[in-house]
Formats: structure tokens, sequence, C-alpha cells
């Protein structure tokens, strides 16, 4: 088990694989930004070493993001060979789900044990918008239902929330909430790009959203991952979880860490704080001495970022994995 100095225990890793994606989503990926900007990644070889590294330290979770991690070409090879070394308990995607549908089976066998998929609107204008005009809406519901066909448990659906919602956008929300057996979280906006938090605030949207079911939300215990979700029951009885990272600090309680497509370890997801590891792993190092050199990077990692702004990182969500 591996502590910062802070006395945090590190059990989460979340690896990027690709900073390439079919999607340009306004909150994380500039438009002008190309599809396959894929140079300088990491090898599955690689990662393989550094993934023992953290297994070595006691983490217990791993992540695999992007990016849009199906977009990393030797995705399938990677899965398959850490899976079977058994050396995380619990082994995540997430992804926008466009090229999943054909791929949810087969990624389920090869040992994925969990996906997130991106979903911000249900309507395709929204849904236009929020992915740069780049996506298409029936592929990523097609995603969707193929994750819950392979048998995948704990689905999870993340949405955005760059702005209020009218009362009928929430409704059409809740209808596909009561329509899937996955577990939809709402996420507040960090206002990466240059732009101001424009809400809703978690308070907010829990009021619209107990106005609209005509009830309370229940909190509930359940843990269902490892990241800092917290989770509530609807009036009637379905799940839906919240990340409220600008109503509220997650730094007390950070579990994880994050390895970007290029190799780095990112001490927070905030700050630009990253040591190289991927070029101790090409200088020849083992995982037993890479484990050494990742435990003294992490007594570097600071008590709390110093808030959320549109200077804050400089390295942008697509080049960290969210
Ligand atoms: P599970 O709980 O294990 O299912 O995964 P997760 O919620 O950690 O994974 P996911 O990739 O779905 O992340 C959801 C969102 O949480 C992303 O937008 C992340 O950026 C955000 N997030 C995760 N950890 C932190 C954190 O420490 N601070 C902030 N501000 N946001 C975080
Ligand atoms: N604010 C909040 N969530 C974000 N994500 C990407 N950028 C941001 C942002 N600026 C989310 C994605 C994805 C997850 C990995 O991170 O929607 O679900
Ligand atoms: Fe791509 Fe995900 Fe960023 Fe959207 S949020 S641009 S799908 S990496």
């Amino acid at each position: 088990m591996v502590t910062d100095s802070w006395g945090r225990t590190i059990e989460y890793v979340r690896i990027s694989l690709t900073e390439a994606c079919n999607f340009c989503c306004p909150y994380c990926r500039p438009e002008e930004i190309t599809p396959e900007s894929q140079h300088n990644l990491v090898s599955a070889d690689e990662w393989m070493v550094i993934l023992e590294a953290y297994h070595r330290l006691g983490v217990r979770a791993l992540r695999l993001t992007g990016g849009e991690p199906l977009l990393y070409p030797q995705l399938e090879e990677l899965l398959q060979r850490v899976a079977a070394t058994g050396w995380f308990e619990d082994i995540s995607m997430t992804t926008n789900g466009s090229l999943l549908a054909p791929k949810a089976k087969r990624l389920r066998q090869l040992g994925l044990s969990r996906v997130n998929i991106s979903l911000d609107a249900v309507d395709e204008t929204t849904f236009d918008a929020r992915t740069g005009r780049r996506g298409q809406m029936a592929n990523v519901l097609a995603g969707i239902e193929a994750a819950l066909q392979a048998g995948f448990v704990n689905v999870k659906i993340n949405t955005v929330l760059m702005e209020s919602l009218s009362d009928d956008s929430v409704r059409a929300l809740l209808a596909y909430i009561d329509r899937w057996p996955v577990i939809w979280r709402f996420i507040e906006y960090m206002p990466f790009q240059g732009d101001t938090f424009k809400g809703p605030s978690f308070e907010e949207w829990r009021a619209q959203l107990e106005r609209l079911t005509g009830g309370e939300l229940r909190e509930v215990r359940h843990v269902h991952g490892f990241g800092p979700a917290s989770y509530y029951a609807l009036p009637n009885g379905r799940e839906v979880g919240f990340i409220f990272p600008m109503s509220h600090s997650y730094c007390d309680s950070c579990n994880r860490v994050r390895m970007t497509a290029d190799g780095k370890l990112r001490l927070c997801l905030l700050r630009d704080d990253e040591a190289d590891i991927a070029r101790q792993v090409r200088q020849g190092l083992d995982s037993e001495a890479l484990a050494m050199y990742i435990a003294e990077a992490l007594q570097l990692r600071k008590e709390k970022h110093d808030g959320i702004s549109m200077d804050t990182p400089q390295r942008e969500m697509w080049r960290i994995g969210g």
C-alpha cells in the first residue's frame, strides 16, 4: 500500500492510452485539434512494466481512458495481458461509446470489468453541439445497449452539465434513466477552456430533479467504483450519481493518480506537476525500481489544488484523461 505525504492511500490509477479522439466536446477538446494526433504513444510492453509497478505499490483499480481509449491501437492486447495477471481487482474504461457496439462483448471476454460512457444529451441537437458535431447519437446509444447486452454491470453514463437544462430536457433525461439499468451520473462542468462556470451547481440541479420527480433525493451509501461520485436514490428508487468538483473539493480523500498518453505521472488533475515515467522505462528501469521511483514522486503530491479556473491546468482535459 502506498501513501503520499498527506497520508492518502493511492489505490486507483487512471491511464490515458491516447490523446486521439473522434469527438470534440467543448469542455474538453478544441475543434482545431485533429482526431488522429497519436504520436509518442506508450506501447503495450511499456504499459505492462508501468502497471506492474503500480500493482507492486498496492494499487487495486485501473481505469483506461483517453482521448478515446478505443482508438489506442494495442487496446485488446494490453487489456488481455493485464487482465491475465490478476494485478487489479477492477479494470474499467471511460469511453465516448461511439465505437463500443462492435467491441463490447470482446472487451468483456478479455477481462474488462466495467465501462463508463459519456452522454451529455439525449436530444440530437444538443448532442451534436456537445460533440463538436463529430458524433452520431445512434452509435453511442448502440454502444450503451451493447455494453448491457455483453453483461457489464454498473455501467455508468457520465453527463457533464455545461448549463442549466429546461424542464422538458430534464424530463427526457429522466425517461432514459428509467429505460436502462445503468447508473446515470451528473458532473459539474469544470471550466478549463477559457470559459467561466455557468452551472448548474449540484444544489440547483438537485432542486430541479426533486421538483420534477415530486420527491426528495435520498443519499445512498453504495460505493459503485473508485471515483469521487456520491450516489442518491430518486423517488422511484433508481440511483443516480453526482460528481461536483465545483461545489466541493475532493482533495482530502483523493485516492487516485493519472498517467498521460505520453507516459507522464500526473500527481493531481488540476496541477501540472508531472514525473516522466515512460522515460524511466525506456532507460531500462524494471518494475521494482520503477515502483520505488513512483513512490518517491508521490511524496511530491500537494495537499490540495488551488481551485478550478480557466488558467488551470496547463494541460487540457483531452490530454489528461478526465
Ligand atoms: P468509478 O467511480 O470507478 O466508476 O470511476 P470515475 O468516476 O473515477 O471515472 P470517470 O472516468 O467516469 O470520471 C468521471 C469524472 O470524475 C471525470 O470528469 C473526472 O475528471 C472527474 N474526477 C475524477 N476524479 C476527480 C478529482 O479528483 N477531482 C475532480 N475535480 N474531478 C475528478
Ligand atoms: N468538466 C467536467 N467533466 C469533464 N469531462 C471532460 N472534461 C470535463 C470538464 N471540463 C468528463 C467527460 C468524461 C470524463 C472522463 O470526464 O465527460 O465523462
Ligand atoms: Fe473526446 Fe471524451 Fe474529450 Fe469528448 S470528453 S472530446 S469524447 S476525450
